[in-house]
């Protein structure tokens, strides 16, 4: 697994995390199951997790299984998502109870009362609960907000989609990025499934092989990870061997222009 600083952070990232969107929403009897798809990921080198309040049960099934598997071994990625003052002081209480007293990466979640909500996060940053702050956003109808907040100097890392299919920040955030030495935590690298559904043939993954690349899923996570702009990406799985083969993306080498051509080609076709 290769390990990247995230932007002008001193924090050190996994090049592949783990989402935890739906995967870890549950209840009961299923959770023992799902902190086996976080040991996996743990074992596999990962270090990142994401997370948010808006995940139902996610936070809470995260926290109780890094309890058991290491909660040192993780950096912990989750959000706030309201405009209420009180209900965001609660999802923060909330969040440092599941997670020892700390969350490594605080970020609001969709920009949601964004400067307030930094105001929070800073304090909690000066009180050394939390060691670096960001934003997210799903849509690229917010690129230009979330832009804005990126120049404002108050954040030091990202969250926004890019996948083979959606490569609409490598127009301007991922740039903005760059010049501004902003991490890039990179969401639904997989399309949210959608990419993975239909792989191509054995022997049309063939000319990846020499780039350690057994499974689409890796190819797809590859060709993200091969921009150099982008620190993390974050895949979801409710399977701990996926959770180990998505990990293995993170193994160098990368691909080049040629093989990111490639597998975008093999994609279209899919
Ligand atoms: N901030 C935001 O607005 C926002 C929005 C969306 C997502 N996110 C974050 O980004 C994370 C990732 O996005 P996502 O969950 O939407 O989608 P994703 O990671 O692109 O795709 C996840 C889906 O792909 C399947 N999958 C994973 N690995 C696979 C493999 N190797 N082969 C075949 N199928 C595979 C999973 O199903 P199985 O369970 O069956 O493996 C799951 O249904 C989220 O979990 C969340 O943490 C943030």
């Amino acid at each position: 697994m290769q390990y990247r600083r995230l932007g002008r952070s001193d924090v050190e990232v996994s090049a592949v995390g783990l989402g935890t969107w739906q995967v870890l929403d549950v209840r009961g009897r299923e959770e023992e199951a799902r902190h086996e798809v976080v040991r996996a990921a743990l074992d596999a080198g990962v270090t990142l997790f994401d997370s948010s309040p808006m995940y139902g049960e996610a936070e809470r099934v995260l926290g109780d299984a890094l309890k058991k598997y290491g909660r040192d071994r993780a950096t912990v990625a989750t959000k706030v998502w309201t405009s209420d003052d009180r209900e965001a002081e609660r999802q923060i209480h909330d969040a440092l109870s599941f997670f020892d007293g700390r969350v490594e990466l605080y970020q609001v979640h969709n920009l949601v009362a964004v400067e307030k909500r930094l105001d929070m996060l800073e304090e909690l940053k000066s009180e050394g609960k939390v060691r670096s702050v960001g934003a997210t956003h799903y849509s690229r109808s917010a690129f230009p907000a979330l832009m804005d907040v990126m120049r404002g100097g108050r954040i030091d890392f990202v969250q926004v989609p890019y996948n083979v299919a959606d490569t609409a920040v490598t127009r301007e955030v991922l740039p903005l990025a760059a010049e501004l030495d902003l991490g890039v935590i990179v969401m639904v690298p997989l399309g949210s499934g959608r990419l993975v559904r239909n792989a191509p043939s054995e022997r049309d993954l063939e000319p990846l092989r020499e780039f350690g690349v057994e499974t689409w899923g890796q190819a797809l996570l590859k060709f993200v990870l091969s921009d150099e702009r982008v620190s993390c990406v974050i895949p979801a799985t409710s399977k701990p061997e996926r959770a180990r083969k998505n990990a293995r993306a993170g193994d160098p080498p990368f691909f080049g222009e040629e093989e990111r051509e490639y597998v975008a080609s093999l994609a279209r076709r899919a």
